[in-house]
């Protein structure tokens, strides 16, 4: 597969065209941002570790009958994907308070859930992905009522999937962040799963093993993304 154009420059992520029209190349940087890009760094290692973590994570949602972009890992940082028109609505499935649900809510972090809680926020950089409703999502035709159904439908499923898969590695799963994509009519999971999207904790500790330590300045966040590649591939 030839590597084509760049078609897009991302804050964690590149995105290249490749010879098969339907196929683009996505390749993981070491690059960290958080705050809407207010805070800039690097996490050596990241790239390889995000690629190979996702591409474990699509692999499983795939068998469990879940319709992901993910075609194949290539190279350390680089894996192939179907091309996607990106609906522009991230959805966040919380299992635990933790972030910005804890301080909107006033919940003390590490709270659990009674019920899986499902938010949606509008990707713009320019507005800094404000959370949006439903409703909002209808008024700004981001997508159609049953897209919306599907989204989240898809979303709680991936939650048990990955919930169910992380508790004997020890590691709970806190929250998490997807996007969705159409592709030949089909809606297919997008974007990436790894530390930079997800919270995960150590079970019994409950240490951060994810992009937190970098928002938080808390250090050791190689260590923490190379923890998590251990207990998925180990
Ligand atoms: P939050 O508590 O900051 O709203 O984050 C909820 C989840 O979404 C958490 O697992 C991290 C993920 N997330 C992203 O993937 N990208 C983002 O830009 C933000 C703010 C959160």
């Amino acid at each position: 597969m030839q590597k084509g154009e760049l078609l897009y420059e991302g804050k964690a992520k590149k995105i290249y065209r490749t010879d098969d029209p339907d196929v683009y190349l996505v390749e993981y940087k070491d690059d960290a941002t958080a705050f809407n890009g207010l805070k800039k760094g690097t996490i050596s290692g990241k790239g390889e570790l995000n690629n190979r973590i996702s591409a474990h994570f699509f692999h499983l949602l795939e068998e469990k009958g879940i319709a992901t972009h993910f075609l194949e890992q290539v190279s350390e940082r680089e894996m192939l994907v179907r091309t996607l028109e990106i609906i522009p609505i991230e959805v966040v499935v919380r299992n635990i308070a933790a972030g910005s649900l804890a301080k909107r809510l006033g919940l003390e972090e590490g709270t659990a859930l009674p019920r899986p809680v499902v938010e949606y926020y509008y990707k713009s950089d320019e507005l800094g992905d404000p959370m949006i409703n439903d409703d909002h999502i209808a008024a700004l035709n981001l997508a159609t009522p049953d897209e919306l159904a599907a989204l989240k439908k898809t979303a709680l499923t991936v939650n048990n999937i990955l919930r169910e898969y992380l508790a004997p590695r020890r590691l709970e799963l806190v929250d998490f962040k997807l996007e969705f994509g159409r592709h030949r009519g089909k809606i297919l999971l997008g974007d990436e799963i790894s530390p930079d999207t997800c919270r995960f904790w150590d079970t019994r500790t409950g240490e951060k093993l994810d992009k937190d330590r970098f928002r938080r300045d808390l250090g050791g966040v190689e260590e923490a993304y190379r923890e998590v590649w251990h207990r998925l591939a180990g």
